[in-house]
């Protein structure tokens, strides 16, 4: 029977991972929010199974609101990110996630500082996704003005469909 293929191959469908991707900022509070909403959004439409998150490396706003900007900025395309939670990065993330992608290249440092030796979760620059974009970092929006944040939204949304396009493939 087609469903029960792997059989055949001493594999069953439990095996198969769900990709779970997770957003990694600083304060998270700005950046990954935003990256996890627009991934949130594109993989809905596109029909993806996979599961969502982001965090930050600072703890700083752990079990605030993302900031007010960034709320705004997802509201005009559509999105209620009000209710998210800041929360840390934590060790345990590189075994529950298969994807870790951080924003910047300070973030993406501080990632590897903390990975397990036993991490299974593969962890990359989030831009490095986007064809042309490898090696760029999603611009901090936090000490600047609200222009800043829909630039934000553009880098995030660009990286959310390039991979999301990977994932269809
Ligand atoms: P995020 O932005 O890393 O994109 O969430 C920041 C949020 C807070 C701070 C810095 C960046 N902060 O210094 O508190």
């Amino acid at each position: 029977m087609e469903l029960n293929k792997g059989a055949d191959y001493g594999w069953d469908m439990s095996m198969i991972t769900v990709p779970s991707v997770l957003f990694v900022c600083l304060g998270n509070i700005c950046r990954s929010p935003l990256a996890e909403a627009a991934f949130r959004k594109v993989a809905q439409d596109a029909g993806l199974d996979v599961r969502v998150d982001s965090a930050g490396t600072g703890d700083w706003h752990v079990g605030k609101g993302p900031d007010q900007r960034a709320i705004a900025t997802a509201a005009r395309h559509g999105i209620d990110i009000a209710y998210y939670r800041a929360r840390q990065l934590a060790v345990e993330d590189f075994a529950r996630f298969t994807h870790i992608f951080a924003l910047d290249h300070a973030n993406l440092e501080d990632i590897r500082a903390r990975e397990p030796r036993d991490a299974s979760a593969s962890v990359a620059l989030l831009l490095d996704v986007v064809p042309g974009r490898e090696g760029q970092s999603v611009a901090d929006p936090y000490f600047g003005d609200d222009a800043g944040f829909e630039v934000t939204w553009r880098d995030v949304m660009q990286a959310a469909e390039a991979l999301a396009a990977r994932m269809i493939v």
